[in-house]
């Protein structure tokens, strides 16, 4: 690794938190003093840089940090420069602070901007690479929903909870003859619920990407029963919807980058579950234990390679551009090509393929 002529590179992390934020910030920050380069950390995401927020990072701070979840820096689905919330008394106000981020990444005499985020955060990305930023995107999310790498960070260790999580209902919903629904995150993409209820043994698994028949839902509790297995367990995505329904929205934000928050599908399976076949249905909404907690050692390495080839793409000066899994190589593509491409589960997917040749199904 040789020197550089990028001397000092910012980083930050924005939209949802999930585990392996860390690691990637570790993974840029202790190789920059070979590389002739500075690290500061800009706080809360894109919050931190529009507010003039950072502090220095050494190699020292990043020392222990690759097994804690969450992100030492902060970060915010809030903080879209182009899209800055201000309340105005009693009504929310929507402006346009980009200057501001761009000036304050200025006066920290900034070569280069790392900014670790999903979908959200690369089209902020792409629209300031656009204003004359020199900026390299990070993908993570728990969703995976991102089409330009095969893999996001994060997503891993959300699964293995679910996976703990179903382990665990299995034997409460067995004790009890019960049928127990778990709704999981994974915004408009089924891959968590897919992934995690393959892991779990789960009975159903419900996902937006495939609409499904209540009442195929319920004969399947109903030909478990005719085997003489007491309980079911349903993995129901947060997306999920029946045929010709909607999804379930929780609450809408226009603060957010995106506004619409879901949730609530698991309970309105368990009630019909419950009503329609008589069977005692239970709900558990896993909700944020996904995103929290220690990465798995996939997630550890998968974002510290990631860190090390962004911090490496820096001082190649290669900017516009954000790293991505390509089968098992770390590449990098275009960030304006990445954006806005949502990788959902195709129906003929082979995860869908294996789950449904085991009996796993997706009420279809
Ligand atoms: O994108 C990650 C994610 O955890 C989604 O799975 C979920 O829909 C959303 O973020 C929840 O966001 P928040 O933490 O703002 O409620």
């Amino acid at each position: 690794m040789g020197k550089s002529r990028i001397r000092r590179i910012g980083i930050l992390t924005g939209g949802g938190d999930c585990p392996g934020l860390n690691a990637v910030i570790r993974g840029v920050t202790k190789p920059a003093q070979d590389y002739g380069m500075s690290v500061y950390g800009i706080l809360d995401g894109f919050e931190g840089l529009v507010e003039g927020r950072a502090i220095e990072l050494t190699n020292n701070d990043v020392s222990g940090i690759l097994a804690r979840g969450g992100t030492i820096l902060g970060s915010s689905n809030k903080g879209d420069p182009f899209h800055w919330p201000i309340e105005r008394g009693d009504k929310t106000e929507i402006v346009n602070k980009a200057e501001e981020a761009i000036k304050n990444y200025q006066t920290w005499n900034l070569d280069a901007l790392i900014a670790i985020g999903g979908d959200g955060t690369m089209h902020i990305c792409n629209k300031l690479v656009q204003m004359g930023l020199n900026i390299i995107g990070v993908p993570k999310t728990i969703d995976n929903d991102l089409d330009a790498t095969d893999i996001t960070f994060g997503h891993d260790s959300a699964v293995y909870v679910v996976m703990m999580a179903l382990d665990r209902l299995h034997t409460t919903a067995s004790s009890h003859h019960r049928v127990i629904v778990c709704e999981v995150m994974g915004r408009y993409a089924g891959w968590i619920a897919l992934n995690g209820g393959i892991a779990g043994g789960a009975d159903i698994i419900l996902i937006p990407e495939i609409p499904f028949s209540w009442q195929k839902v319920y004969d399947k509790i109903h030909k478990r029963q005719l085997m003489g297995k007491k309980f079911s367990l349903v993995c129901a995505a947060e997306g999920a919807k029946a045929e010709g329904g909607e999804m379930v929205v929780k609450e809408k934000d226009i603060k957010r980058t995106d506004p619409i928050q879901l949730g609530g599908i698991g309970a309105v399976v368990a009630k019909n579950i419950e009503k329609n076949t008589g069977r005692e249905t239970r709900v558990t909404v896993l909700g944020h234990l996904q995103r929290g907690g220690s990465p798995t050692p996939f997630d550890r390495i998968l974002a510290t390679k990631f860190g090390a080839f962004a911090i490496e793409l820096a001082s190649l000066g290669k900017f516009g551009r954000m790293v991505a899994l390509k089968g098992n190589e770390i590449k990098s593509v275009k960030i304006e090509d990445a954006i806005g491409k949502q990788k959902l589960v195709q129906p003929d997917n082979q995860a869908v393929f294996a789950a449904k040749s085991i009996g796993i199904s997706f009420g279809v």
